[in-house]
């Protein structure tokens, strides 16, 4: 591929480099005329060079780190784009704001106090940073359609469908969704029988506003949720399904621009389209 130095001023790294969607990523990157690669961060990253691993040419001499903490020292990046794991991504997320970089965070998982302390790290670093649950504008979508029909509807249940090498549930779009959907109706199913659960958690897990939300883990799917709604006489599905991990990808070339004129923690990709 062609580069042109002049126009590439992003400097980005992907940590979870070797992941499903930090391949995607690493390759969005070396393809984006405004973003240039400055780093992989993979827990499984050998000594090979990232030309070597993606088949590429755009990254002569890079190779693979395996801390982030390393490359944090080494490098002054300006954006950090973390696909990793939820058991990792707060203390990543937190490593990249103190090394005065910006985090875009696709890792699902961060607790709603664990957002307000990266927010609090990002002020008083002065930078911006964004943790986004789902990158592909038809989650997006989804998600907005699903919180204006919840004005509607007092009655609405989330089905979500993931790969089973998910590590998290429910979903970062779901819990994303119930949280949209709340802020149009405060409690769900007031007309819902008492219940009595035959077998534990058949039900799902509810939200403090009596949404249930369903989590399915099954090898063949990506990434898909329903949220239904009902009233007397009619059931309304909003449906959206990732086919290839492709469709995060405009999403996070677009929040790796965005974050730089950013101040504070941006939680959804809705906020910058
Ligand atoms: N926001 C979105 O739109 C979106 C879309 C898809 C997936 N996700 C989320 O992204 C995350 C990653 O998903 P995936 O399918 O790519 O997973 P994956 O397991 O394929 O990839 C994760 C990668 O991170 C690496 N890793 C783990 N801990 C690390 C660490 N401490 N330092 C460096 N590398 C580390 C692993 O070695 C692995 O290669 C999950 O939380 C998933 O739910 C978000």
């Amino acid at each position: 591929m062609e580069t042109n130095a002049a126009v590439k001023t992003i400097r980005v790294a992907v940590c979870g480099a070797k992941g499903k969607m930090g391949q995607e990523v690493v390759r969005t990157v070396l393809n984006d005329p405004q973003l240039a690669l400055a780093g992989a961060v993979d827990l499984h990253g050998l000594n090979e060079t990232i030309n070597d691993f993606y088949g590429v040419t755009d990254a002569p001499g890079m190779r693979f780190d395996r801390s982030l903490k390393d490359l944090l020292a080494r490098e002054t990046l300006d954006v950090c784009v973390d696909f990793t794991n939820p058991d990792v991504v707060f203390e990543n997320a937190l490593a990249i704001i103190e090394a005065g970089s910006r985090p875009v965070i696709g890792t699902t998982g961060l607790s709603a106090e664990e957002l307000a302390r990266l927010d609090d790290a990002l002020k008083s670093h002065g930078l911006g940073g964004m943790v986004v649950p789902n990158f592909a504008i038809g989650a997006v979508l989804m998600m907005k359609f699903a919180q204006e029909a919840a004005k509607y509807f007092d009655h609405a249940e989330i089905i979500e469908l993931h790969h089973n090498k998910k590590a998290d549930a429910p979903s970062g779009t779901a819990l994303k969704t119930a949280e949209l959907m709340r802020q149009s109706q405060a409690k769900f199913g007031p007309t819902n029988a008492p219940e009595k659960e035959v077998i534990a958690g058949a039900r799902g897990a509810t939200d403090e506003a009596n949404i249930h939300i369903h989590s399915v883990r099954l090898p063949g799917f990506i990434a898909h949720q329903e949220v239904i709604l009902g009233s007397p006489g009619q059931i309304l599905t909003i449906r959206h399904d990732s086919m290839d991990r492709a469709c995060f990808m405009p999403g996070v070339a677009l929040a790796a621009k965005k974050v730089m004129e950013l101040k504070g923690l941006v939680y959804g990709l809705e906020h910058i389209l």
